[in-house]
């Protein structure tokens, strides 16, 4: 068995949607609230078009960073909504978010490279980053301080080692958004240093105030984040 895979816990909220599952069949009258799991339907009109597209026979090999066409959107939408100015050339399709997080994780760090994770945060990430090989560094933000990114309290956990950090805005599972100071801060923080910002961004569509802020649209950290987006939490498309 592989060592790294061996010490990965289960996903705390997948064995949360198992019991609420198991327990529903028992007919206990349960509301699951484990999962980040949209209240409403996936929109007709793409569960129209995916049936078209299979009736079509479109059921085969796609290019492996994912269909053209839907990259050329992806880059439109990234630009249109988000600021970030990205070609298709650099966009690659997953099967969901978590995937993208992971083979970003390992895509970009080497055994036993650290990535700081500013907690509380998404149950996943720790796990998909020792999946990686590498070494979750958690950063326990305070509630007094609205959970706010503060450079000075980053900088505590920054060693050598230090490849990545993930950022979720709105996060799972405060909601909290990132604000421009925070992005001022983490400018700063990466300035010189060799770190990836991982920005999630899956919670974009389910923001009550304003625009979320995309790292990736501002000059100085373009070229230093990789953005995750998805279907899921957007348009009811979990599974
Ligand atoms: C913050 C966050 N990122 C990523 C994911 C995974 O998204 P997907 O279902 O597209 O893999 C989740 C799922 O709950 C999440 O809460």
């Amino acid at each position: 068995m592989n060592k790294d895979i061996e010490q990965i816990a289960s996903s705390a909220s997948m064995d949360f949607i198992a019991k609420a599952k198991s327990l529903k069949t028992l007919g206990i009258d349960i509301i699951g609230l484990a999962g980040g799991e949209p209240d409403f339907d996936t929109p007709n009109a793409i569960k129209e078009k995916a049936i078209e597209e299979l009736l079509k026979g479109n059921t085969h090999y796609a290019i492996g960073k994912g269909l053209p066409r839907l990259r050329e959107k992806i880059a439109c939408k990234l630009k249109k909504d988000n600021g970030i100015n990205i070609s298709p050339e650099n966009i690659i399709v997953t099967p969901g978010a978590k995937m993208a997080i992971y083979l970003a994780v390992r895509a970009c760090i080497n055994p036993g490279d650290e990535v700081l994770i500013p907690a509380p945060s998404w149950v996943s990430y720790t796990e998909l980053v020792r999946a990686a090989s590498g070494i979750p560094i958690e950063i326990p933000l305070s509630p007094d301080n609205n959970y706010a990114i503060k450079k000075s309290e980053l900088e505590q956990y920054i060693s050598e080692n230090t490849r990545m950090i993930i950022l979720c805005s709105p996060n799972n599972p405060t909601g909290r958004m990132i604000n421009e100071q925070e992005i001022k801060e983490i400018i700063e923080l990466v300035r010189n240093r060799d770190i990836v910002i991982l920005s999630d961004e899956v919670y974009e569509k389910i923001a009550y105030i304003d625009r979320v802020i995309s790292p990736g649209s501002y000059a100085e950290l373009a070229d230093k984040t990789i953005t995750v987006n998805g279907f899921s939490k957007a348009y009811a498309m979990t599974g």
